[in-house]
């Protein structure tokens, strides 16, 4: 057990507790002596990850169901209400990914990808934050953390993954939506965007090395999960985070590059090309936001699945 970071008694909800890095999380947080709700659409994964936490001397119950569904929202919440009596953080991980390039992908593979990870993300928070807004209500102490998943696909643009990368870029706008209009009771919204090899990236990352420290071991994300889920992170909220092992990152929001101004009134067609033209002088033209200089490239292609 984590000896400063203690959940004793605290209630979390991991998504997609099953594999992978939910199943890092969702046993970080109860060595931490958190009491866990495991949500998976694989029964048989998430009932295994239960075992794990009861032979560690901890409590865990399961939730099956697709995540993105409303009533698998409603019934994670619920379940740790009705079984613990209590809710103190909602940890939103469950994903899947359909890569293909933006010209040859199907509607299925869009429309998946984006309901599991933004509607999924989405229907848990509904019901976490309506939950925490009537305990915060009733006078009762209210101390609430939400911790979503993002991913570095986001901020580069993984050429392989944009219903991925438009869904994570979603999630941080909603943890910050989220983060600004629940503080008022008491609740807090970070993201993460984790590396870890799992079923999910075990073909880009490869195998585990045989000895020595394993950078990529999901084990390395839980534990700023578990510091974020705890309230010794009142203070952090609306914040976005690269984690994996030894390395925590914590990202800027986005800043303005360059102003381009005329003074003469409103913009023309000619005053703006004047304005633009000397500023993109590289050749080949290079799409803009994210720079290496701002974030390694080196570092960063662990989404892109053609790296
Ligand atoms: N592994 C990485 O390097 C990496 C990098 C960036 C972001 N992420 C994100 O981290 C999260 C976890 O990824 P992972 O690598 O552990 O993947 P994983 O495939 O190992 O585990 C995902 C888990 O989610 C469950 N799941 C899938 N769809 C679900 C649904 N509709 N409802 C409920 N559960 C569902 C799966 O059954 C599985 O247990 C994902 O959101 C992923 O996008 C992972």
């Amino acid at each position: 057990m984590d000896s400063s970071v203690e959940l004793d008694g605290a209630v979390a909800i991991v998504t997609g507790a099953g594999d992978g890095l939910g199943r890092a999380e969702a046993l970080g947080l109860a060595s931490a002596g958190a009491r866990l709700v495991l949500g998976d659409v694989r029964a048989d994964a998430a009932h295994a990850v239960a075992d794990e936490i009861k032979a560690m001397g901890g409590e865990a119950v399961v939730v099956v169901g697709d995540v993105a569904e409303w009533a698998t929202g409603e019934s994670l919440v619920t379940t740790a209400v009705s079984t613990y009596g209590r809710l103190d953080a909602l940890v939103n991980n469950a994903g899947v990914v359909r890569d293909r390039m933006v010209f040859t992908m199907s509607e299925e593979e869009w429309d998946l990808v984006i309901r599991v990870h933004l509607r999924g993300h989405f229907v848990t928070t509904r019901h976490a934050t309506a939950y925490w807004r009537d305990r915060h209500k009733s006078g009762a102490p209210t101390s609430g953390s939400i911790v979503n998943t993002s991913s570095e696909a986001f901020l580069l643009g993984s050429p392989g993954q944009p219903n991925y990368a438009a869904a994570k870029g979603g999630i941080v706008a909603f943890t910050l939506s989220t983060a600004r209009s629940c503080a008022r009771y008491g609740v807090r919204a970070n993201a993460i965007c984790p590396r870890g090899r799992t079923a999910m990236t075990e073909q880009l990352m490869g195998a585990a090395p045989t000895e020595g420290f394993d950078p990529m071991a999901p084990e390395h994300v839980a534990p700023l999960v578990t510091y974020l889920a705890s309230p010794l992170s009142s203070r952090i909220t609306g914040e976005v985070f690269v984690v994996h092992g030894g390395v925590a990152a914590l990202l800027a929001p986005p800043t303005v590059r360059a102003t381009f101004r005329t003074d003469h009134g409103g913009w023309t067609t000619d005053a703006i090309r004047s304005a633009l033209d000397p500023f993109f002088v590289a050749d080949p033209p290079q799409p803009g936001f994210v720079s290496e200089e701002t974030l390694p490239l080196a570092e960063s292609t662990f989404d892109d699945p053609r790296s």
